[in-house]
């Protein structure tokens, strides 16, 4: 997965994912925490003038990658971190924003992760985020999710189709600010539903 990914990727980075993320990511300020961050798709994205950037990511093989590219990207100025989003090593009310794309389909467990990135940002910080997500009004797409499930977890390292992230962030105590409903271009129909946007902290 690790060494396919940003090949695999690169038709839909091109199409329309790659501009979701410059569009979501300019929004980062302050103190940043990124969760699972793969081999670190987001890293040219960022404004310069973070006042930090924490960027973790469970797997190894993938954070090779992310430590190369972070390398590359911001000459060694942060350090990536190999831990899940489930268990956070971080105080309460540490960080302005945290950025979860394409993650939350894959955590073994969302409202624990989602729990988590609340519990980290400060009052008033933001969630930004990208996910694809369980079809909703298309019943016959998200039978397709539900039927494909059990093997595209398989071959896509506990990846989930249809997963209802909106309903966890809201449960995790999330507002929204903004929230989109699209669709990932050039892919099939069931991975295609995508939520983005950015939620706050609630009280
Ligand atoms: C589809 S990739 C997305 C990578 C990157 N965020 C991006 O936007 O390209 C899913 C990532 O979630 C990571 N992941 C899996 N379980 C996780 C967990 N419990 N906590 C945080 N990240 C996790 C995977 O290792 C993988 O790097």
């Amino acid at each position: 997965m690790a060494k396919l990914y940003d090949r695999a990727m690169g038709a839909l980075e091109h199409s329309c994912l790659g501009r979701w993320r410059s569009d979501l990511l300019c929004q980062a300020w302050g103190d940043v925490l990124e969760v699972g961050s793969g081999t670190g798709a987001n890293l040219i994205h960022y404004p310069d003038g973070l006042t930090s950037l924490v960027l973790t990511e469970p797997d190894p093989h993938m954070l090779g990658r992310l430590r190369i590219n972070l390398k590359a990207h911001q000459g060694g100025k942060f350090q990536p971190l190999g831990c899940g989003a489930e268990a956070l090593s971080f105080s309460d009310g540490s960080f302005d924003c945290v950025v979860a794309t394409l993650v939350l389909c894959s955590v073994s467990s969302p409202s624990e992760a989602l729990r988590e990135l609340h519990r980290v940002l400060r009052p008033g910080g933001r969630l930004l985020f990208i996910e694809h997500v369980a079809a909703q009004g298309c019943p016959r797409t998200l039978r397709m999710q539900r039927l494909l499930q059990p093997l595209w977890k398989r071959l896509c390292c506990n990846c989930h189709l249809a997963r209802d992230t909106q309903e966890a962030m809201v449960q995790a105590g999330f507002e929204f600010e903004t929230l989109e409903r699209v669709q990932f271009r050039g892919v099939p129909a069931f991975v295609s539903p995508v939520i983005k946007g950015v939620a706050q902290k609630g009280d």
